[in-house]
């Protein structure tokens, strides 16, 4: 495959120079080698102007400054180069260094202790996310990509989902017979069926098309992807359910990391850290700035669902938590609860 050339600006042009310059005069210095700069390919499935596009833009201009050109975090958004289906596959044959799939996406490759974070209304708030992102428990999850030879760098956020249709949805009933995309979460697929609708497993990068020619008629997303993807010219409804999470782990593979020097592996780790807290930090004004966006628009009838409407909601989705418990353990789950009231 004819790899496209990643976005550009000016700066990234000037450094990319330097850091050949630097790397061609560092030949004879010891631990250096080679002439162009060090490719990190980090591939995704979203916009530019989301978390995960921001996150992604972030780490390659802080790597390129502190290399001074000399790695370069080539970026691909919009499934340009991989998506969802084959973006692990690339991960492991080396054709790609980094991806930050969604939570929702480790399930189906042999990881379902992941869809914890796909629980529906388990989070009332991003803090209690962080809460298990950030401590032992977030850790071990990350910890155990080992088994598939990945290696785990960290978790960011983009936000809580609602849900979109052809038809306005507010009870329980509204949902019935409805075909939804989901991703392929074993626990989203159960939770639709939970309330009568018919789960559809679809790429993100396929979901606007299949919106459009009615092979799905609803979805669930942040506004922020629902946004960014032109969702809302074929969903005429929204209600803002926030029922449930959304965020990524950026992974690499064991096999390009331990290729890494280790003063590069630590640097690169650094400036993602950093990159993910500004990512947290702008998550919420993204949601904002796609809420607005979509009012100013108004083609897309909002709707806010009433405390009784999110509670019968809730009600309903409540068996698929002790069915994810059955299948990674109820202990999993019992942790997880005390992680969140920590
Ligand atoms: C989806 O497939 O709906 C999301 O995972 C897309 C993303 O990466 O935000």
């Amino acid at each position: 495959m004819t790899h496209p050339a990643p976005p550009a600006n000016p700066e990234r042009r000037r450094l990319l120079r330097l850091g050949a310059s630097v790397a061609a005069a560092a030949l004879h210095a010891p631990g250096l080698t080679g002439q162009r700069p060090l490719r990190v390919r980090f591939s995704h499935v979203v916009s530019e102007d989301t978390p995960k596009g921001l996150v992604a833009q972030r780490l390659q201009a802080l790597v390129l400054q502190r290399t001074e050109g000399r790695i370069d975090v080539e970026v691909y958004p919009d499934a340009r180069l991989y998506g969802d289906r084959d973006e692990m596959e690339a991960l492991h044959t080396g054709a790609i260094d980094m991806l930050a799939p969604s939570l929702s996406k480790f399930g189906r490759v042999g990881f379902p202790e992941f869809e914890v974070f796909d629980l529906p209304f388990l989070f009332d708030h991003l803090d209690a996310v962080h809460r298990v992102t950030q401590g032992a428990y977030g850790h071990r999850l990350l910890a155990g990509l080992h088994r598939l030879g990945l290696v785990g760098l960290g978790y960011f956020d983009n936000g809580f989902k609602h849900m979109s249709a052809d038809r306005p949805l507010h009870e329980v009933a509204d949902f019935r017979g409805l075909r939804v995309r989901v991703q392929g979460s074993r626990v989203i697929a159960a939770q639709m069926r939970a309330l009568g609708a018919r789960p559809v497993p679809l790429p993100f990068s396929a979901t606007r098309e299949a919106l459009a020619k009615g092979i799905v008629q609803g979805t669930e997303n942040p506004l922020s992807n629902f946004w960014t993807q032109g969702m809302h010219e074929v969903q005429p409804h929204l209600s803002l359910t926030r029922h449930g999470y959304l965020g990524y782990a950026v992974i690499t593979s064991e096999r390009f990391w331990s290729r890494l020097r280790p003063a590069d592996r630590a640097l690169l780790q650094t400036a993602l850290s950093e990159a993910i807290a500004y990512g947290n930090r702008i998550a919420g004004a993204q949601q904002e700035k796609a809420l607005t966006a979509l009012r100013a628009w108004g083609g897309t009838t909002i709707h806010e669902p009433t405390a009784r409407q999110r509670a019968e909601l809730a009600r309903v989705v409540e068996p698929v938590h002790a069915e994810l418990g059955q299948r990674i353990g109820p202990d999993r789950i019992r942790e997880l609860h005390r992680a969140i009231g920590a």
